[in-house]
């Protein structure tokens, strides 16, 4: 008689095991219709054959919310090139699914729909993750119906083309993927633009960065695709098929290392490189940054700049925008070093009733700081006291900038702040004489920063 015991043995061995780990891998990138992912299963993940990348559920830091996305599964990053749902983050035992009749859908726990890529042009019959990062679908000839590629949210990758219209969008911030207040556009006359935009509506303000590759004499020589070709580099091919190319000089082997192209939050649009077989502590290196100042090219009356309104910009070594607050003026979200600054006193107001005297107010000096888009008033020729004067005696008078005998009176908000050398100017704003700060309830306690768990 066979004893029992090895027999309830191995039913457990099969209970105990996740089942996970069993049934939700797939082999060779490929997935079948009726497949699915569950948020908050770590070992669910659809691969790609070689496992450059995967595709799944990744937690939006602490909380239990999710982002379906695609990433670099080997390197220590992870690093995150595509999301289906960044404006609607999916709670846990959310679920992705291939079907015939919506393509890919995802599903909160409830059966609502969050989001779908939708059928495309046929009947959705298997899924690819490809090792290029492009996840597709395609009916069951093998005809592909919708890929990744086509959608894409703020990187592009080596084969990846971007046609007239086609758009990046930024994130709101490095942890939070809702759309943020920048683009990367290829316009319909052919130039490659970053642009920032109304964050509610998403209607586009002014160009900071283009390709030119627009021609009005000659339209063979303007821009039709933006190419990041196999090798990895990028640019823009004009329809005489020459080339612009926003990738300077050689570029290092795509074959032993990734590249990317992401429009980050704070507006820049940056190349990078990473080795594929990193022995753990290398990380991104950049190629190119576009623009090469982002605090001195936003422009516009529009919009705030990157760093929101009142907020400075300053270019930090690795041309990023490094933001910060003028004197007496503190984060309007302490959390978010990009969102801009109110001030911490009671600004003067023209009004009765208010204590508000000009000699309650005093000028602060501020180094080659300007707000180039918030004027109302230029004196000139002028000299700095006087300027002083005439806006400590207007009670409209936020700030001025006297450069070169000009005098230049602004008025809150102030947008596009930035320091910089190329100000070449003196700036002074007001502010309340003594300390007094606004009245109103004590600070909140800093929040727990919100961070996407890098290392998962
Ligand atoms: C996957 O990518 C490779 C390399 O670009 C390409 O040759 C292949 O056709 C792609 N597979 C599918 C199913 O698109
Ligand atoms: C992202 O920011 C938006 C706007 O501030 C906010 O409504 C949303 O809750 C944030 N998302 C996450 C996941 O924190
Ligand atoms: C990619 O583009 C670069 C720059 O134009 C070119 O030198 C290289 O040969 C291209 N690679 C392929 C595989 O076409
Ligand atoms: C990385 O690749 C290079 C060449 O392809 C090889 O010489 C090296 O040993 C690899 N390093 C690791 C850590 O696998
Ligand atoms: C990784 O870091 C350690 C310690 O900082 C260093 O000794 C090692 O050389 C680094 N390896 C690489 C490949 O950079
Ligand atoms: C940003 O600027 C501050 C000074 O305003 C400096 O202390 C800090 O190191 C800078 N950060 C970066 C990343 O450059
Ligand atoms: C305001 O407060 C700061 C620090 O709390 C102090 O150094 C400064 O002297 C004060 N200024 C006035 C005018 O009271």
């Amino acid at each position: 008689m066979a004893p029992d015991l090895p027999c309830i043995l191995y039913y457990f061995f099969f209970l105990l095991l996740p089942s996970s780990l069993v049934a939700q891998r797939n082999g060779n990138g490929n997935v079948k219709v009726g497949d699915s992912l569950t948020a908050g299963d770590e070992a669910a993940l659809w691969l790609s054959p070689a496992e450059d990348f995967a595709f799944g559920f990744r937690q939006l830091g602490q909380k239990d919310l999710y982002l379906l996305a695609i990433w670099y599964y080997k390197i220590p990053d992870k690093t995150i090139i595509w999301y289906a749902n960044g404006d609607r983050p999916a709670p846990k035992e959310s679920t992705v699914k291939l079907t015939a009749e919506l393509g890919i859908v995802l599903n909160n726990p409830q059966g609502g729909e969050i989001w779908k890529s939708g059928p495309g042009n046929g009947e959705p019959a298997s899924g690819f993750m490809n090792d290029t990062g492009n996840f597709l679908v395609a009916n069951e000839n093998g005809e592909k119906l919708w890929q990744s590629f086509d959608f894409p949210t703020d990187t592009l990758l080596p084969t990846q083309i971007m046609e007239k219209g086609g758009v990046l969008s930024s994130r709101l911030s490095e942890t939070n993927f809702s759309r943020g207040r920048f683009q990367f556009r290829l316009m319909p006359n052919g130039n490659a633009e970053l642009n920032t935009i109304n964050l509610p509506t998403g209607s586009a303000y002014d160009a900071y960065f283009w390709s030119n590759t627009v021609d009005d004499s000659d339209a063979s020589n303007a821009g039709y695709q933006v190419v990041f070709n196999e090798s990895g580099y990028l640019y823009v091919l004009r329809l005489n098929n020459k080339r612009e190319v926003l990738t300077p000089g050689r570029v290092v082997p795509a074959t032993e290392n990734y590249h990317r192209a992401t429009l980050n939050f704070d507006g820049v649009f940056v190349l990078y490189y990473h080795p594929k077989n990193s022995s753990g502590n290398e990380s991104w290196s950049v190629v190119r940054t576009m623009p090469e100042n982002i605090c001195t090219v936003v422009n516009g009356k529009l919009g705030t700049g990157p760093c929101g309104f009142n907020g400075v910009c300053t270019i930090s070594p690795d041309q990023r925008a490094n933001c910060s607050c003028p004197p007496r003026f503190s984060l309007l979200d302490p959390d978010d070093r990009y969102g801009g600054c109110k001030p911490d006193f009671p600004t003067q107001v023209c009004a009765e009733d208010v204590p508000n005297a000009p000699e309650d107010y005093e000028l602060v000096e501020l180094d080659n700081t300007d707000w180039p888009f918030s004027d109302y008033e230029r004196y000139t020729p002028y000299n700095i006291e006087d300027c002083k004067k005439a806006c400590l005696q207007d009670c409209f008078c936020n700030v001025i900038v006297f450069r070169e005998g000009d005098c230049w009176k602004k008025k809150l908000p102030l947008s596009n702040g930035r320091k910089d050398a190329s100000v070449n100017g003196v700036s002074f704003i007001k502010v309340r004489k003594g300390n007094d700060t606004l009245p109103g309830p004590p600070p909140i306690p800093k929040k727990n920063r919100d961070r996407l768990d890098s290392s998962c």
